[in-house]
């Protein structure tokens, strides 16, 4: 079983990750004039730099106290999927807020945390890297809301076909 801190900082990054990808694709395409779309850009802007706190604790938490070995009823092939789509979703869960955040700090709107904290970087890039970096934004966001639907349906699968313990360990 997965601790509590770290149970509920999966759910919560589940939660937030799959309202930013849509909220994300709806904003960027709204006409500039539209009613609310800085309120809308900033929102997206702080609850995305919140996974990026949540993110970087898990690591932690990861690296200082583990987790969980894969259960043993779990196929080679299962075990070999699981481990390799977690991690790339938790690669992805750094590589989405970070470039985000980095692109947004150095172009135009720098981040002001709920409307009330302003978090900036200190430096300038050039336009072309700040291109660069709002598209691996993008397909980064993409590919992580891919992967995570397909393992989401992988767990319920294990909890609804094979009924072994596998939700159980994230549910609690
Ligand atoms: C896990 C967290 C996040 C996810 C899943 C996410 C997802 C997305 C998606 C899908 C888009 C639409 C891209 C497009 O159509 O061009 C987007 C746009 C955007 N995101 Fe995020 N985002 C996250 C975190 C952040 C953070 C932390 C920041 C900045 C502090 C940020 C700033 C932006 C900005 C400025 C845009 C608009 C880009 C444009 O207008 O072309 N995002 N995001
Ligand atoms: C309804 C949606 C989701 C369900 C039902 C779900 C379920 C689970 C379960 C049962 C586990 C434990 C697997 C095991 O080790 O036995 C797990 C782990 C994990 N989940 Fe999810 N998940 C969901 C959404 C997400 C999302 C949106 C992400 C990331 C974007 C994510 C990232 C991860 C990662 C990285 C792990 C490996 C443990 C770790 O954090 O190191 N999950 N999930």
């Amino acid at each position: 079983m997965y601790s509590f801190p770290y149970r509920l900082l999966h759910w919560l990054t589940a939660l937030l990750v799959f309202i930013l990808i849509p909220v994300g694709l709806y904003m960027a395409d709204l006409p500039d004039n539209a009613a609310n779309k800085g309120l809308i850009y900033e929102m997206h802007k702080s609850f995305g730099f919140i996974v990026l706190i949540m993110v970087a604790m898990r690591v932690f938490l990861r690296v200082t106290k583990g987790v969980p070995k894969p259960l043993v009823t779990l196929t080679r092939f299962e075990r070999f999927a699981s481990n390799a789509v977690h991690y790339m979703l938790l690669v992805l869960l750094i590589i989405v807020p970070w470039a985000g955040f980095i692109a947004t700090s150095a172009c135009c709107a720098p981040l002001k945390l709920f409307s009330l904290i302003p978090i900036g970087l200190p430096f300038d890039l050039a336009d072309k890297t700040v291109e660069l970096l709002f598209k691996l934004h993008k397909f980064g966001a993409l590919l992580m809301g891919f992967l995570a639907l397909s393992h989401a349906g992988a767990a319920l699968f294990h909890h609804f076909v094979k009924k072994d313990g596998v939700l159980k360990r994230m549910l609690g």
